[in-house]
């Protein structure tokens, strides 16, 4: 059985992290993963998930199975957060939202209910996208095409490209879009854009899926989400992942949720029936701590207001670590035009770096980013940042 197996190539993301793991180099970088650190380079536990947690340890309860789709408080909060308390979806019961093992779980189970019941539908992901959601769509059994995203030479999205793009897809393809902080590039559609988008979606009978993977990190909860609400308002269908990894700081409890808009509350009932069971012949029903942690938050205002304080904390520091990079690099580097990472938004910087920049960042400096030259701006600080500065400028 085993003996023609090939090797698998490493993930393209999460394999840079084992690489720098076993890295002996005292002064290496990770810019690879999107993790946010703090300025002491250590991943925060935040204070209002330490709050919770001394809450839940004081109400201890036994840990018996959750129901399929998850805690019904979590997905109540998460619901309310992700399309708004006020939502018409919601008061329509046109929503349906399950916990789900982080975001990627949210889009697998998104995946392979599509693939159930929109088994000749083909998915389109910007190009380029993270890393993952090709491989992830592609295992569901889907044929997985590129739409124009990415200008190079402007730093910036080709939305004509795009446009003409959505234009010519056949109705009933799936379309995934990020709606906010894109990964890898940090480059969002302006609020006319998106008008656009949704009317041809809506207009062309596309199916969209919303991966929100980084609410929070471009400019706050609230404006980050709106494009959920406008598709939302717009009618279904509608398919959004979302993630507390990075705007819990939660990465390894693997909290996330998928939600799912249809028409009325009867075709609502009948989504989550067989959602629950996708779930159920996945992985059976969800694990229990940190969904809780993430409802108790959400639901309790004083938590919920440090949550928002501390979250706005994470984004203005990766604004700041943009300013400091785009400086020295002009200090160090003057033929050089890096003024775009101020422009991009989120966790990462689509730098520019080539492949080769990029080994020859992690072979003579220990410094790793993707080889697609993706950095993780959040990943820079006080002490590190000069060295990544000089290295760039080496390889350049
Ligand atoms: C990333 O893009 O680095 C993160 O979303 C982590 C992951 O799972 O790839």
């Amino acid at each position: 059985l085993f003996s023609a197996i090939e090797m698998a190539p490493r993930d393209p993301i999460l394999g840079i992290t084992e690489a720098f793991n076993a890295d002996t180099n005292p002064a290496k970088v990770n810019l690879g993963v999107g993790v946010y650190y703090d300025d002491n380079g250590k991943v925060p536990l935040l204070e209002c998930v330490q709050r919770a947690e001394a809450h839940l340890i004081a109400t201890v309860t036994p840990r018996t199975y959750l129901p399929i789709d998850g805690l019904v408080a979590y997905d109540k909060a998460v619901q309310e957060l992700v399309f708004g308390a006020d939502s018409n979806v919601i008061a329509q019961k046109r929503a349906i939202t399950a916990q789900a093992i982080g975001g990627t779980g949210a889009l697998k189970l998104g995946a392979d209910f599509l693939k159930r019941f929109a088994p000749d539908s083909q998915v389109y992901i910007s190009d380029p996208s993270w890393e993952n959601h090709r491989a992830l769509f592609e295992s569901a059994g889907f044929v997985v095409n590129n739409y124009p995203y990415y200008d190079a030479v402007t730093h910036g999205v080709n939305f004509a490209g795009m446009l003409d793009s959505l234009k010519s897809m056949p109705a009933g393809s799936i379309v995934l879009l990020h709606a906010c902080c894109h990964n890898p590039t940090g480059a969002d559609l302006t609020a006319d854009q998106w008008t656009q988008v949704i009317e041809v979606i809506t207009t062309r009978g596309l199916i969209p899926f919303l991966d929100m993977a980084y609410q929070g990190f471009g400019a706050g909860i609230e404006e980050d989400g709106k494009v959920v609400r406008r598709f939302a308002d717009a009618g279904g269908p509608l398919f959004v992942s979302n993630s507390f990894s990075k705007s819990f700081s939660l990465y390894g409890e693997r909290v996330g949720a998928l939600s799912i808009v249809s028409a009325d509350a009867a075709e609502s009932a009948r989504v989550l029936s067989q959602l629950k069971r996708v779930i159920r012949t996945n992985y059976s029903n969800p694990p229990t701590h940190g969904g809780k942690v993430v409802a108790t938050v959400l639901s309790t205002p004083e938590l919920r207001a440090l949550w928002e304080s501390e979250l706005a904390a994470m984004r203005v520091r990766i604004k700041a670590n943009r300013e400091q990079l785009v400086d020295l690099l002009k200090q160090k580097a003057p033929g050089h035009d890096f003024d775009f990472v101020k422009q991009q938004c989120g966790m990462f910087s689509y730098s520019g770096l080539t492949k080769d920049q990029v080994d020859q960042l992690r072979n003579n400096n220990s410094i790793y980013a993707i080889d697609t030259g993706r950095i993780c701006v959040a990943a820079l600080n006080f002490s590190n940042i000069g060295r990544v500065v000089d290295a760039i400028c080496q390889v350049l």
